[in-house]
């Protein structure tokens, strides 16, 4: 059982790469996946240790059983891949709305569909929702509504799975993360004000977040809001 893998899907940037980075660190079989197979297997060998890299769209959930068909047991999945779009009613486009609906909430759930023979009883499963599930915004309608999806996706697979443990994470704006570090001055700042903690949170605290949703067997069906308390204000 310790060569059983963990699999970071959308594992080649951002918090899906830095949870990546962590277990590979611990000396763990990773897989991580991003949209091209080259792209993916280059971010592997940065990563280094036993990681491997393959290429797949999760807006094509057709193209996803061959993609993974290499892939052992797994003990760990975590699903964090994203495309983002801004997307109002007002001028909704539609390409765009359905490329997202497909790849976090039909992407995702074929991705466990096609690893389950290779999830045993006791492996766990990881989906990264986000805040503006609670929190919308003017162009956030799809995001807010996957993000939305995301919740009610875990509480059912808790359920098809089990024993299986599954959880989801939805932090706040991640003050350093790739997406958001260079954001302007005066949006971090509203951001800051905003947030009881007095700070944005950051991808350190995301990993560790997602460790613990992953690794505490007692965990299961959790919808866990990592934001430094913003929902609160
Ligand atoms: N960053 C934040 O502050 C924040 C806040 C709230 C929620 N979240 C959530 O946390 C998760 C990670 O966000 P992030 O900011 O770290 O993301 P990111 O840096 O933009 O990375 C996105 C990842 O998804 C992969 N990907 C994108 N489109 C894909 C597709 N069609 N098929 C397969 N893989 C695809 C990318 O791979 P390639 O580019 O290599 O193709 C990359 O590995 C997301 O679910 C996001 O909604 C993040």
């Amino acid at each position: 059982m310790a060569s059983r893998s963990v699999v970071v899907v959308g594992g080649t940037k951002g918090l899906g790469r830095e949870v990546a980075q962590f277990y590979a660190d611990q000396g763990r079989d990773v897989v991580v996946t991003g949209r091209d197979a080259a792209g993916s297997e280059a971010c592997a060998a940065e990563i280094g240790g036993a990681t491997r890299g393959i290429g797949f769209d999760l807006a094509d959930p057709h193209s996803i059983d061959e993609a993974l068909a290499s892939v052992g047991e797994v003990e760990y999945l975590v699903l964090a891949a994203i495309e983002r779009d801004t997307n109002s009613v007002k001028d909704y486009d539609i390409a765009a709305a359905m490329r997202l609906a497909t790849l976090k909430l039909v992407g995702y759930t074929e991705v466990i569909h096609t690893l389950l023979p290779r999830l045993a009883d006791d492996a766990a499963i990881l989906i990264f929702g986000g805040l503006a599930r609670d929190r919308p915004y003017p162009g956030s309608t799809t995001v807010t509504t996957v993000n939305g999806g995301v919740t009610s996706l875990v509480r059912t697979l808790v359920i098809e799975l089990a024993p299986r443990r599954v959880n989801a994470l939805h932090p706040a704006i991640v003050g350093d993360s790739p997406q958001w570090k260079d954001m302007p001055p005066e949006r971090f700042q509203a951001l800051v004000q905003r947030t009881p903690t007095g700070r944005l949170v950051t991808m350190a605290e995301v990993v560790d977040a997602s460790r613990f949703l992953l690794e505490n067997g007692g965990v299961n069906g959790l919808n866990l809001a990592v934001d430094g308390g913003w929902l609160c204000s």
